[in-house]
């Protein structure tokens, strides 16, 4: 049997990642805080020791706590990411680390490719970059995976939020229209990972759903979806001051994944579909 650890297997992309691997039949080492700490390069090589693969989903993902708190993202999304590769390499386990399209600066009038140059504008953009040199530098086996605008219905996320707004009362919720991504269920992100884990290529892959779109008409699709009572207006990013700057465009360009593996991610629109049947089952 297939064995992997999972590291952040409690977290929003790690719990999907579990349910996927096992219903497939992997032999999953579910470890997250407080029981591994990555930042910790004893913990990290205890646990992964003797599995075939280690997919590394745990990181300091506070996009704006990240501006006042940068030692722990760092401490985190580096020095953790870091040892991780350490572990790997040493003990010849092949690593697949998830990384973020906050690692460019939105100003490309196309989906971001792989080779295409990074320049973070946030410092959760630079920790996690930071993270993806440690790993090249350390060599070893691994892919990392870049993503972006992740929801599922195991942590705090945009959709979540927009629906429990909406929920509480039909309110009028201002939403960024000038911030285009590709909005990814991670249900599908964690097939996603399946498939890479069997692809045999290695390096840097993007990975995210198909389709584009801001996070205004994101959250116009949240109200269709539903039918909840509610409006929602279009803003800019100038009148939404946030402390973490974002890239304004952050599509990544899945051709790379779909020559490695043959797939495609559903259209982001299958995804707040299938996530919405999935919260109805959970309970909300
Ligand atoms: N969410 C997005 O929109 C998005 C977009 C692009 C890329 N990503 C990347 O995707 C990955 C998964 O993100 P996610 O949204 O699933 O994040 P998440 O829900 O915050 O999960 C991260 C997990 O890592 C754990 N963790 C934090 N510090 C740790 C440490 N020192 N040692 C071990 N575990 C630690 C967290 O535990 P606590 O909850 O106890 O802190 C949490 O369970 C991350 O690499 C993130 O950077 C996310």
């Amino acid at each position: 049997m297939k064995n992997v650890t999972i590291l952040g297997a409690r977290g929003m992309l790690g719990s999907d990642l579990c349910s996927t691997l096992r219903e497939s039949g992997w032999s999953v080492n579910a470890v997250d805080l407080p029981e591994v700490d990555i930042t910790r390069r004893a913990d990290v090589e205890t646990t992964v020791s003797g599995h075939d693969w280690v997919v590394n989903c745990a990181a300091y993902t506070n996009v704006d706590g990240a501006e006042t708190e940068t030692e722990q993202a760092f401490a985190v999304n580096r020095d953790g990411a870091s040892n991780v590769a350490h572990a790997c390499t040493e003990l010849g386990i092949k690593l697949l680390h998830v990384s973020t399209d906050y690692v460019f600066d939105g100003r490309a009038d196309r989906p971001y490719r792989e080779e295409d140059p990074v320049a973070p504008l946030s410092t959760y953009g630079a920790s996690k970059l930071a993270g993806e040199e440690e790993i090249r530098r350390v060599g070893g086996v691994h892919i990392i995976m870049r993503t972006q605008s992740l929801f599922g219905i195991h942590g705090r996320n945009f959709v979540a939020s927009i629906l429990k707004k909406l929920e509480a009362d039909a309110a009028t919720l201002k939403v960024v229209n000038d911030q285009v991504s590709s909005p990814t269920y991670t249900g599908h992100l964690a097939g996603a990972i399946r498939a890479l884990l069997g692809c045999g290529n290695a390096g840097t892959v993007h990975v995210s759903a198909s389709g584009e779109c801001s996070w205004y008409e994101f959250a116009c699709a949240i109200l269709d979806e539903t039918g909840l009572k509610g409006s929602i207006e279009p803003v800019l990013t100038s009148e939404y001051k946030l402390p973490a700057v974002r890239p304004a465009y952050s599509v990544l360009d899945g051709s790379r994944f779909t020559e490695w593996t043959g797939e495609t991610l559903p259209d982001w629109r299958k995804g707040l579909e299938d996530y919405i049947r999935a919260r109805s089952v959970h309970g909300g």
